[in-house]
């Protein structure tokens, strides 16, 4: 924030430690020039109008932007930019690896049971080594379908070599490049659910995208596969992932990010195997820092005449509003 101060450029800053309502955003925002923005601030047509027409930009402070309608940016010569970085990704692939690793060996789970209450009285669960609890499953050699081959995603699959795992991955089209650097195989959405043993998303959330892990696509899965979400939370329906755990159709879920974030189903919170994180897969230091220098290098970019480097709708910038 002190690095905008500058320039006789005028900063304000919400006051609160949570997200705005709408009516909180316009009251802030209204003769704006530019709005830096989180994800949980919905950016809509109707509130740009509020703002005024002499908003010119919005940085959005997270690489997903489906907060923001860009559309409606792009018809009022609004640029939006992003925070896409390699901290970023890097930290998201790392999540995803945790939940992959946790999963896999119950880690939450046997955490939790060794803390029981009376593990000082020796009432508690564990009382010593015996073989056979908390079996999990080996990670090597298994199968894991990527579901967005993009930077994130090419990412976890560069990390499964390691455990010598069969990768597979669905995009909108196959991709030689990346299948002859990482090894991967491209198949339909129906084989990869089939094959997979481990599922990660790793796609962004659009109309096309809403749900579209659902009834249809858990059936379709192997029984007792896991499935991890760091991407957006409406990606998957939660109603139908509820179902799919209580039945055991799935043997585990971990997911970052929700389909009514911060609301989540009880049963979810209840369930043993579901692992939940407050949508923190970018929260490291690298990253965090790398945000917040390019949502501000962004906008200085921008009031310095230049075109700014993470430009969302490019095609906002020939007309854009001075
Ligand atoms: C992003 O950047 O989109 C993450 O979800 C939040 O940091």
């Amino acid at each position: 924030m002190e690095k905008l101060k500058v320039n006789g450029n005028e900063v304000t800053i919400s006051e609160f430690d949570r997200p705005l309502t709408q009516e909180e955003l316009l009251d802030r925002g209204k003769g704006a020039d530019i709005l830096l923005t989180l994800l949980t601030d919905r950016i809509d047509g109707d509130l740009m109008d509020a703002i005024g027409p002499q908003l010119k930009m919005v940085s959005n402070y997270a690489v997903g932007f489906d907060n923001v309608d860009i559309k409606a940016a792009t018809d009022r010569q609004i640029v939006v930019t992003n925070t896409l970085s390699t901290e970023v990704n890097e930290a998201v692939a790392e999540h995803t690896w945790a939940f992959i690793m946790a999963l896999a060996r119950r880690v939450v789970e046997a955490d939790e049971f060794v803390r029981q209450e009376g593990y000082f009285t020796g009432k508690g669960g564990y009382k010593g080594w015996e073989p056979d609890i908390f079996l999990g499953t080996n990670i090597m050699g298994k199968t894991l379908g990527i579901i967005g081959l993009g930077r994130i995603g090419s990412m976890v699959a560069r990390r499964a070599k390691g455990y010598n795992m069969t990768v597979l991955y669905n995009k909108r089209e196959p991709d030689p490049e990346s299948e002859a650097e990482l090894g991967v195989k491209f198949v339909t959405l129906d084989e990869l659910y089939k094959q997979s043993d481990f599922i990660s998303l790793h796609v962004p959330l659009t109309d096309q995208t809403r749900h579209m892990i659902n009834k249809d696509a858990f059936a379709k899965m192997k029984k007792g596969a896991f499935l991890v979400n760091t991407a957006r939370g409406a990606v998957i329906d939660e109603r139908n992932l509820v179902e799919a755990i209580e039945s055991g159709q799935l043997g585990g879920v971990a997911l970052d990010v929700f389909d009514n974030e911060p609301n989540i189903s009880p049963e979810l919170i209840a369930a043993p195997n579901v692992i939940l994180t407050p949508h923190i897969a970018s929260a490291t230091i690298e990253a965090r820092n790398k945000m917040g220098e390019q949502a501000v290098g962004q906008i200085l970019t921008l009031l310095s005449g230049q075109k700014p480097e993470n430009l969302v709708n490019p095609e906002a910038w020939p007309a854009r509003r001075k």
